[in-house]
């Protein structure tokens, strides 16, 4: 496992980080703290969060994927420092109508349930986890500078914006001399490219962002569990995946297995990553893997890298009009 410096940080991440939106969700608490272990074992220190995971599971009321954090970071008696926590601020998590959005207020009230649930006093990585079109950026930036000098939270980032959004939060930072986004956490995956690459990624690059996307392996689309003529498969997300269920990204999946055959038996899903960890504008893929044996077969992504060739192939295969063609 190689650790990479977060954009132009000095904060050394691994390059997987373990995401956590499924504890929860579609894996229970025991299989939470299996997937945590292994994760550490496998040399992941760096763990993606939020305040609203998993709020949407029936019966969830947000906030027990940081819980499970918690608990299984004082039972297993995990030193702090040797875990790096990335937690987001913006979703709903109460009914009241400041429970929600990148206010001052709510802000400060939001860091201190993450706080609390994580059983700690810092936050690594804080991010606003899309933006908040009813708060100026001056007011949100401000509360989270203000966090950053209390010592609560130590780097501030953001998922979810466009372009023009994060140069303005860059600006504002600038020009107010307040913490800065040092990292993004955008959508991206062979099959879903351009919203990154449209000029985020171009951002990122030219600003020192750390790049930490989410869902690189499209919801398990690019695990090729779905086939064309193959039954349907037992996921909670599968309906999620259909949505990638195209001609051209079925060649994809075919060209992905040639590949990974040739490389010596490495799975598609470790193509996905390989090809991600392939690109020098992106710090760590937030994997999601809801068993064991899904974390060993993402762990097996660490170190590998494409080819140019490779690289090629794939991106002829799904440059441009990747969703819906
Ligand atoms: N900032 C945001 O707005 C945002 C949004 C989404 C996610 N995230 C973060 O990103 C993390 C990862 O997102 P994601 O779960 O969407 O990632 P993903 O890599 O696209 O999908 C992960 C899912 O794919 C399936 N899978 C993974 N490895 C597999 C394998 N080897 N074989 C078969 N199936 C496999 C599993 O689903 P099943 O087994 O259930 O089918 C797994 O839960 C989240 O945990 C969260 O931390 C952030």
């Amino acid at each position: 496992m190689e650790y990479r410096n977060l954009g132009r940080t000095g904060l050394k991440v691994s390059e997987l980080c373990l995401g956590t939106m499924q504890f929860g969700w579609t894996a229970n608490e025991a299989t939470s703290y299996k997937i945590l272990s292994g994760a550490i074992d496998g040399g992941i220190n760096f763990i993606d969060t939020a305040d609203i995971y998993s709020r949407w599971a029936s019966g969830n009321p947000g906030g027990v994927s940081e819980k499970i954090i918690g608990d299984w970071m004082k039972k297993k008696g995990i030193p702090r420092h040797q875990i790096i926590i990335a937690t987001k601020v913006r979703g709903k998590m109460g009914d009241g109508p400041n429970d929600e959005g990148l206010s001052r207020g709510h802000i400060m009230s939001a860091v201190e349930g993450s706080l609390k649930r994580l059983g700690t006093d810092y936050i690594d990585l804080y991010q606003t986890h899309w933006f908040d079109e009813n708060t100026p950026i001056d007011e949100t930036l401000s509360a989270l500078d203000d966090l950053v000098r209390q010592g609560k939270v130590r780097y501030i980032g953001c998922s979810n914006y466009p372009a023009w959004r994060l140069m303005e939060a860059l600006w504002v930072s600038d020009r107010d001399s307040l913490a800065r986004f040092d990292s993004l956490q955008p959508h991206y995956s062979l099959v879903h490219r351009e919203e990154f690459e449209g000029q985020l990624a171009e951002v990122c690059r030219t600003y020192g962002l750390g790049v930490i996307p989410y869902s690189p392996l499209a919801g398990g689309f690019l695990t090729g569990k779905y086939r064309p003529d193959s039954d349907q498969v037992d996921s909670q997300r599968a309906k999620g995946a259909q949505r990638y269920f195209t001609e051209r990204n079925w060649d994809l999946l075919a060209k992905m297995e040639e590949m990974g055959g040739e490389k010596g038996d490495k799975s598609i899903s470790q193509i996905a990553l390989a090809w991600m960890l392939s690109d020098p504008v992106i710090t760590s893929p937030i994997i999601g893997p809801r068993t064991m044996d899904q974390l060993a077969d993402n762990l097996g992504s660490a170190g590998l890298r494409l080819t140019k060739k490779e690289l090629q192939i794939l991106d002829e295969a799904t440059k441009a009009k990747s969703e819906s063609n």
